[in-house]
């Protein structure tokens, strides 16, 4: 079995979804066979990896001296890279399956404002993890494919990807991005404004998870039907100790305003700068949302509203990226002149 030894790092072609929150990867035929957080735990002294993906966002903000817990993409783009090679070299042999394949290649989703620098540190990463091509593509464009929007048709398709670090909306048509803008207030910046919010309010300190669980229980974007309430954990800050309060929706409503009226002030942006050609086509058949954030409530009807444009939810927001990235990879020849490298 010398070929097979010789040939062990050619493997299937695989897509990833290099998110500042999550990372997904799929593999050609297979779909998408690893979901993990994008945060890794290294030693201070040894540089060596602890714990990556779930089991290191378990162990977030709990960690002795000795480790510290990195999310190594910040704002959407590589805060570290050492840590963000570590963690693509690491899924990457997770998946890596053992089918032959002589020129393997990964198409990697990265944010539409990607600089030289990074662009080079994630090729080189998945490099390292021993495939043989990278190819990049813009997350909204995964997304779009990965919604099934008509890309290749000569209409303005407009799709708002809200992850963690960035929100990105652009507009494809022709199987090009025609206006592309993105900003870095998304998912995070919601769940920072809520540690704030209940500092100020309630004297109370709590964690980025915690409030990660407030916007995801109970966050909204425009007043609900029915009132939601969530008890949460933290350290009372005037004693000290630890306690708990019940939040409200409107209260999160409330916190997590400011990062919802800059992504719909982002897409306002779009409509306002694009042709009216494309603005009479977006008009027509409406807006987009993928990515986690599309999943807080009444963020569909706040952009309608505010619009008067009709607003889709992309099937599965989360997956969509690696699944437009998959796509990709499965139809390779004509899907190849979506990537940008
Ligand atoms: N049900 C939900 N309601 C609200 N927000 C959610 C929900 N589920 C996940 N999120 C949020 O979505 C964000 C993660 O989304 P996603 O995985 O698309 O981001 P990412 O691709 O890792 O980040 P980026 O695209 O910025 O690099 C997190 O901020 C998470 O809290
Ligand atoms: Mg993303």
């Amino acid at each position: 079995m010398l070929f097979d030894t010789l040939f062990r790092r050619f493997s299937t072609d695989l897509a990833m979804d290099l998110g500042t929150a999550n990372t997904l990867v799929y593999a050609k035929g297979k779909g998408i066979l690893l979901n993990e957080p994008s945060v890794v735990v290294i030693s201070k002294t040894t540089g060596r990896l602890v714990a990556i993906g779930s089991k290191a966002k378990a162990m977030y903000g709990k960690t002795p001296d000795e480790y510290q817990a990195i999310r190594p993409m910040k704002d959407g783009v590589i805060a570290d890279f050492d840590s963000t090679k570590k963690m693509i070299a690491y899924f990457i042999e997770q998946v890596k399956g053992s089918r032959f394949s002589f020129r393997p290649r990964i198409v990697i989703g990265v944010p539409s404002g990607i600089t030289q620098v990074e662009k080079r540190a994630v090729i080189d990463s998945g490099m390292a993890a021993g495939v043989r091509e990278v190819f990049l593509i813009e997350e909204p464009m995964a997304a779009a494919i990965g919604t099934k929007m008509p890309i290749g048709e000569s209409v303005g398709n407009l799709i708002v990807d809200i992850g963690g670090g960035t929100t990105e909306v652009a507009i494809i048509s022709l199987y090009a991005t025609a206006y592309s803008e993105s900003i870095r207030v998304a998912g995070d910046e919601m769940d920072e404004a809520i540690v704030r919010y209940v500092k100020n309010r309630h004297s109370m300190d709590i964690g980025l998870f915690e409030a990660e669980r407030a916007k995801i229980a109970i966050g909204s974007a425009y007043p609900l039907d029915s009132k939601l309430t969530l008890k949460i954990f933290g350290r009372n800050l005037l004693t000290g100790l630890p306690g708990n309060i019940t939040l409200t929706d409107a209260e999160v409503r409330e916190a997590i305003e400011d990062p919802i009226h800059a992504i719909c002030e982002a897409v306002r942006a779009a409509m306002e700068r694009t042709t009216p050609e494309f603005a009479q086509d977006i008009s027509n058949r409406g807006i987009v949302l993928a990515g986690g954030g599309a999943l807080i409530k009444g963020l569909g009807a706040r952009l309608s509203k505010e619009m008067g444009i009709p607003v889709y939810r992309s099937k599965d927001p989360l997956t969509a990226i690696a699944r437009g990235a998959g796509a990709v990879i499965e139809d390779w020849a004509n899907l190849k002149r979506v990537t940008i490298n």
